[in-house]
């Protein structure tokens, strides 16, 4: 167990991060990033202050483990020979995710807590796919990491967007969501451009894996989306003000962006989508 803090260090490197954070993953004109000292806008029960901190606390790991999985795309990248775009995108993924993870914990302080969170630091290598190549073990990687889950959160974020009326909040939701779908472009930009000219043992693979993929990423996003016991509809509202959209609400969009979005996209690109959907299993 550890603690995942993300305030600025005092390093020389501060000045370096601040450009970055100015520069490179800019999205739109105001910066997202919270100044201390600054209160919220609208008036929340105590309740749903607290809930939607702790929401926005757990959001925070998640996101910072994004980071490690594009990181670690980055070598597998190179082994299959991916042209030089792939592997600047995939740093700047990384690099916004870790963003993400500090904007989630300006919310938590926003909210009124302490920007900070215990928990379980070690980070999980990415799969190897033994017997896969390098193109076909990249790709797998890259249809979970980037197809399948970023597609999803680009759909979660878009709900909550719509949803999100206490401003500071919202303009960190634009920036997530802005974010997530070049994640998500990045995947099915390099599945379009390599199924062509796969040979015929890695398509095979890729085909095997789908439904392995879509089993798991069901299994992952249901664990990371609890069904809460029902709560008042004044609340749900207030805390979907605040950017923390329901469970079961999550739920219902996973499930129509995978059937109408990801399993389509599949099957415009010759891959077994609705098939390996009706089979899907967890590894
Ligand atoms: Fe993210
Ligand atoms: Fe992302």
């Amino acid at each position: 167990m550890g603690f995942l803090r993300l305030g600025l260090g005092s390093s020389p490197l501060r000045t370096e991060h601040e450009r970055l954070v100015r520069t490179a993953l800019k999205r739109g004109d105001e910066a997202p990033e919270i100044p201390e000292g600054v209160r919220l806008e609208g008036s929340y029960s105590a309740r749903a202050i607290e809930i939607a901190r702790e929401a926005w606390r757990a959001r925070a790991l998640h996101e910072h483990q994004s980071a490690c999985v594009f990181s670690r795309l980055l070598p597998q990248l190179i082994e299959a020979e991916a042209s030089v775009e792939y592997k600047t995108v995939v740093l700047r993924a990384a690099m916004d995710e870790i963003r993400h993870a500090s904007l989630c914990l300006d919310l938590v302080r926003y909210l009124g807590g302490v920007p900070e969170l215990e928990a379980d630091l070690v980070t999980q290598p990415l799969p190897e796919h033994a017997g896969a190549s390098a193109r076909e073990r990249v790709l797998r990687n890259v249809i979970f990491a980037s197809c399948l889950s970023e597609t999803i959160s680009t759909s979660l974020l878009a709900e909550e967007r719509e949803m999100t009326t206490e401003p500071r909040i919202r303009r960190v939701v634009e920036q997530l969501s802005a974010d997530e779908i070049l994640h998500a472009k990045l995947g099915w930009a390099l599945l379009g451009e390599w199924l062509p000219s796969l040979t015929d043992d890695e398509r095979a693979g890729l085909c095997r894996y789908l439904p392995l993929a879509l089993g798991a990423i069901e299994e992952k996003m249901l664990g990371a989306m609890p069904l809460p016991p029902p709560i008042p509809e004044a609340l749900r509202e207030e805390l979907a003000a605040l950017g923390a959209v329901d469970g079961r609400d999550g739920r219902e969009i996973l499930y129509a962006v995978i059937e109408d979005v990801i399993v389509p996209r599949f099957e415009e690109l010759g891959l077994p989508g609705k098939k390996s959907w009706a089979e899907k299993r967890a590894a």
